[in-house]
């Protein structure tokens, strides 16, 4: 099998747990959470209601009807922004931003919203002191990634959160690359919205994702219809969660999520960052050691995610790409990464830089191929 090192988009491998239980979910549970009242959907409906809880407890979310079980990062990012925003309200947010979190804004401002790009530094942090100046009286809403999918910066979102608070605006938090990767407290941060895939570091499969939206934030839901319960009425219910989950759940999905989320308590959240910052650092070493390679984003001790973005002298990412997929059977991810301004931020525009993202699973000796790979690539540009 290649060598994955694209866990930025989604982890692979996932848990041997986690298949298993899609699998059981599959075929010993089947069918839907919350539909029929006979007893083998309440036992869907107990397992859908067991992830809730565990999301919940993960992201230190007291009252889990605030889960709101979507299929995508992106899809959450969606509801937020577009539920959220009407027309005369100011955003801020960064040049930092994946297109998941741009497009959804872009659209509110075609809305009639107004939205300020803050600009990250070449290193790709923005400051607490950039995003105060630009509040205004009608700021609404800060809406920013918590680590970049480009240049890995992790943003100082604490402060960002109490400048946001103090301003009386929102805080949406894009945790598509930290979510169980670094911990995050929702209540203790100060998170309004919190969007995460369930895909990536959280070790579900794809089509999961989460939004957590706090006590009293009205959002407008995207999508309407059937929710199970409150039939009787043509008007989407107001209850949580069923406001914003209308039509049948991926629940096979949803219970893969719960099993990554086992895995990763289990395991331990210090225990998967510490190993992921040690092969994020045996990478940066070893793409230094080569001739010519430009590691972007934070310097080393800076805050950074599990990614290193670089390009290379004389040779172009895409060609990189190519080879280390071609000849030595290596998945990376070249190109603007669905983030063209941190591109342009990082000076990197436009032709990207390579990425490497290692996972909780990936081994030293996979890293070693990869500068292996690298090295002989660079000899022959
Ligand atoms: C920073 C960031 N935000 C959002 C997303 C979108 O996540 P999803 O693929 O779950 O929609 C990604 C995915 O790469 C990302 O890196």
């Amino acid at each position: 099998m290649s060598l994955y090192l694209d866990n930025a988009a989604t982890s692979f491998p996932k848990p041997e747990s986690v298949y298993e239980s899609i699998n059981r979910a599959l075929r010993e549970v089947g069918v839907s959470p919350g539909r029929g009242g006979y007893r083998r959907g309440l036992e869907a409906t107990r397992l859908l209601f067991e992830t809730r809880e565990s999301v919940a407890a993960f992201f230190g979310i007291d009252d889990s009807s605030r889960v709101v079980f979507t299929h995508s990062a992106t899809e959450s990012l969606n509801l937020a922004v577009l539920g959220l925003v009407r027309p005369g309200d100011h955003i801020i947010s960064t040049s930092a931003e994946h297109n998941a979190l741009v497009r959804p804004l872009h659209r509110a401002a075609q809305r009639g919203a107004e939205i300020t790009w803050v600009e990250a530094d070449r290193r790709g942090f923005v400051t607490p002191e950039q995003i105060a100046a630009a509040l205004r009286p009608s700021t609404r809403l800060v809406a920013l990634g918590h680590c970049s999918n480009v240049t890995g910066a992790i943003q100082p979102i604490a402060e960002i959160a109490g400048v946001a608070r103090r301003a009386g605006a929102l805080l949406l938090l894009d945790a598509a690359q930290s979510a169980g990767m670094i911990p995050i407290d929702v209540q203790a941060v100060g998170i309004d919205l919190l969007a995460a895939p369930g895909h990536k570091g959280l070790m579900g499969p794809q089509g999961t994702g989460i939004l957590y939206v706090a006590g009293g934030v009205e959002l407008e839901p995207l999508v309407v219809g059937g929710t199970g319960g409150y039939s009787s009425g043509m008007e989407q219910p107001s209850a949580m969660p069923e406001r914003f989950e209308s039509g049948t759940h991926n629940l096979p999905g949803i219970i893969g999520l719960g099993a990554g989320i086992e895995f990763i308590r289990t395991v331990g959240l210090d225990a998967i960052r510490k190993r992921e910052e040690a092969l994020v650092a045996r990478i940066m070493q070893g793409l230094g050691a080569l001739p010519g390679v430009t590691c972007h984003g934070p310097l080393p001790g800076e805050p950074r995610g599990s990614l290193v973005s670089f390009t290379a002298e004389g040779i172009d990412p895409q060609s990189i790409g190519f080879r280390l997929d071609h000849e030595f059977d290596i998945c990376v991810r070249v190109g603007l990464h669905c983030a063209p301004a941190a591109h342009r931020t990082i000076g990197t525009y436009p032709d990207g830089a390579v990425r490497v993202s290692p996972g909780y699973f990936t081994t030293d000796e996979e890293v070693d191929a990869f500068l292996g790979a690298m090295g002989a690539i660079l000899r022959s540009r």
